[in-house]
């Protein structure tokens, strides 16, 4: 594949069931080599979208490209250059988790190392142990190390930290990391917005079934064109405000202390997070009737 073929590509897609429309039009393009966010509220169809560029559904509507097939043609073709995390899984109940991995491996043409893929999502310790015995935590480590062992050049992971603790989390960013340091394409969905902004080059956030930005996610949404500076006056109080340009303000602020012969205190300019970007535009959006 050239680096000008997006790894996805997804063209006014529309997603209907029965008569609630989930995905109202959504398009967006991930490049090879791209860690790619889809954020969004509680039954915005990101999962809807997901699995339908997974293969596991059809859609109603619009154009949908996964390394250069569509999923719902050639489904069995791309299966062994995709690695997935399903939002819900737990399909491997009764077996042990090692072999539950190696089951996994047997279904890639190139499989990683199965004990290098239960070292790496720290399952070392309950590589033995049935996968019906495993907390929720580990259960999803459990599901990650299946969408890793095929080592595919595209891994879809819905929500793949949820009831991770932050010792796993962390651990789970890295293992990202890697993935993308290993030039392979990641679509991620999460309601951790601190874990897009770590992990994501892109991202789309998606509210009823449209997408209402998308971009890298330092220069996300009108917030993110702002800084936020704020310090304490000379009365004590803590003062905030914000500003496109800061430079006059913080010259003002420094050299009215240095006047003064102070130190100006709890200093600080930032960018508005992520988060903050995330809840200024779905509170913003007309809320629809949803169904
Ligand atoms: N199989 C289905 N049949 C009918 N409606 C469905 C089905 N799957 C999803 N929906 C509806 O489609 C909408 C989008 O659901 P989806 O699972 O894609 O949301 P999501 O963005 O992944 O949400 P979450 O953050 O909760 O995972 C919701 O209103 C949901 O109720
Ligand atoms: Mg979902």
């Amino acid at each position: 594949m050239t680096s000008a073929t997006p790894a996805i590509l997804v063209r006014d897609l529309h997603k209907r069931y029965g008569d609630h429309e989930a995905v109202r039009g959504i398009s967006f393009e991930v490049a090879a080599g791209e860690v790619f966010g889809l954020l969004g509220p509680n039954g915005a169809g990101k999962t809807t979208t997901v699995e339908i560029l997974e293969g596991f559904r059809e859609r109603s509507g619009g154009i949908v490209s996964v390394l250069g097939l569509d999923p719902q043609a050639g489904a069995r073709d791309l299966r062994p250059r995709i690695g997935i995390v399903l939002q819900s899984c737990g399909i491997y109940r009764h077996i042990k988790v090692h072999e539950a991995v190696e089951y996994w491996a047997g279904l890639y043409p190139h499989p990683r190392d199965v004990d290098e893929v239960v070292e790496i999502v720290g399952l070392t310790e309950k590589r033995d142990a049935l996968a019906r015995t495993l907390s929720g935590g580990q259960a999803r480590r459990l599901d990650l190390a299946l969408a890793l062992v095929g080592d595919p050049e595209l891994i879809f992971l819905d929500e793949p930290t949820t009831g991770f603790d932050p010792a796993a989390r962390r651990a789970a960013w890295s293992t990202v990391r890697r993935l993308q340091e290993l030039g392979k394409t990641v679509l991620l969905t999460t309601h951790y917005l601190d874990e897009a902004q770590a992990l994501c080059d892109r991202v789309a956030i998606v509210m009823d079934g449209r997408v209402l930005a998308e971009g890298p996610p330092a220069t996300l949404g009108p917030a993110g064109t702002r800084y936020r500076v704020s310090w304490r006056d000379e009365a004590g109080t803590l003062q905030e405000r914000e500003e496109r340009d800061p430079t006059a303000l913080l010259h003002q602020l420094t050299s009215a202390a240095l006047a003064r012969g102070e130190a100006l205190t709890d200093l600080s300019v930032s960018r508005p997070s992520l988060e903050d970007v995330y809840l200024e535009l779905t509170a913003e959006a007309p809320q629809e009737q949803r169904s």
